[in-house]
């Protein structure tokens, strides 16, 4: 098991971050863990060996990210006697973390918590940064708290058995880090080392998610609170596509959605004269090197409906919706769109 990173967070605090190369190893790193709760979900406990008898496994899904399920892990902790140095161990996806490491941040006002990613997504973006939280009145994420893990431990080889829709949206995160980071080596191993990614080949998955992560540490380490605008950054593509996903009753995927936003802030820019003509080429030759192709199109009587949903983006942050577009990579700036420039850009390069 080898550390891969050590990030400073809010408050002092610290995430350490381990590569470890097969099952066996996390094994006998979680037995090592003492006084513990286990929490996952019916499909990523298939890849363990054996489920200790301190565990709580829910049914798999965003519908599953929800107040009962958190009731579920409140009780299993309080039936196992756990104290507050007790570790809750998430194992899963995104869905499963969130809700493992809110549940860890509200018992006896706080537990230890240790998180194991099994799915892309949540190796390279829902891992770091201590956001938890689970869905309330029809609204994503309405209830959370702030509470990083102590330690990710992160299996690539869990990634063998994640269907082809998860990883490729795991895949759309992976490509905005690239878009986002200041440095060539993540977008030059996307595209050298194409091939053995889309394989899983377990080397090339480790390089490529350890590259990913220090796109997103140094966001979050230069902006811990999210008070500087600094970490929006990492919200390139989303504002276009969560509107997709939420006009589509989220039946495409959230990286699938953030591909084709990233798309349509490109178009953006490039319409504002802020977004280079070379670079937007080499970023759209990224996206499509990797399967995604940004074609779906808002048809105008759809666009009302659209913009509807961007501007439910407003109502969370209070303020007026800003995109992130881009300068250049590494380069991403927050700018206000007025309804004719997202129209066009929706109508991106079709
Ligand atoms: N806290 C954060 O900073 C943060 C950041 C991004 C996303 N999120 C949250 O993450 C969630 C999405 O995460 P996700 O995309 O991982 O979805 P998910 O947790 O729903 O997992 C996707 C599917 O893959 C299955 N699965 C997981 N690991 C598997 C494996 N190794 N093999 C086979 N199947 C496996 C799951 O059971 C599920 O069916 C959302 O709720 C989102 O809000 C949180």
């Amino acid at each position: 098991m080898e550390r891969i990173f050590s990030v400073p967070l809010k408050g002092g605090t610290v995430t350490d971050v381990y590569m470890l190369d097969t099952m066996g190893e996390l094994a006998d790193v979680l037995s090592e863990q003492g006084s513990s709760i286990l929490i996952s979900d019916e499909n990523a406990s298939r890849l363990l060996p054996s489920i200790p008898g301190g565990a709580v496994i829910i049914p798999p899904g965003e519908k599953e990210k929800s107040w009962e399920s958190v009731e579920k892990m409140l009780e299993g902790a309080a039936s196992l006697s756990l104290a507050r140095d007790s570790v809750f161990v998430g194992f899963g996806g995104g869905v499963v973390l969130d809700l493992a490491a809110f549940a860890s941040s509200v018992y006896m006002r706080g537990a230890r918590l240790v998180l194991v990613p099994t799915t892309l997504l949540s190796m390279v973006d829902a891992t770091l940064g201590g956001k938890t939280g689970f869905d309330y009145l029809g609204i994503k994420n309405l209830v959370g708290t702030f509470y990083p893990a102590e330690s990710v431990l992160i299996v690539p080889e869990t990634l063998r058995t994640l269907p082809d829709s998860e990883f490729r949206s795991g895949l759309g995160e992976v490509v905005k880090h690239a878009l986002l980071s200041e440095d060539a080596r993540l977008w030059e191993f996307l595209e050298s080392s194409h091939d053995l990614i889309i394989a899983r080949d377990r080397d090339a998955l480790s390089e490529m998610i350890r590259l990913s992560l220090e796109v997103k540490i140094w966001y979050i380490t230069r902006d811990p609170e999210e008070k500087k605008g600094i970490r929006s950054a990492l919200n390139l593509g989303h504002t276009f596509g969560h509107a997709l996903e939420s006009m589509n009753g989220f039946s495409i995927s959230h990286g699938e959605g953030v591909a084709w936003g990233m798309h349509k802030a490109l178009a953006a820019g490039l319409a504002l004269g802020l977004t280079p003509d070379d670079f937007a080429a080499r970023a759209l030759s990224l996206l499509r090197l990797y399967g995604f192709n940004g074609d779906h199109m808002i048809p105008d009587g759809r666009f009302p409906a659209f913009m509807k949903a961007i501007r439910s983006d407003k109502k969370k942050s209070g303020g007026s919706v800003k995109f992130v577009l881009m300068e250049g990579q590494g380069k991403p700036v927050l700018t206000a769109l007025d309804d004719n420039a997202v129209k066009a850009a929706v109508k991106g390069f079709n």
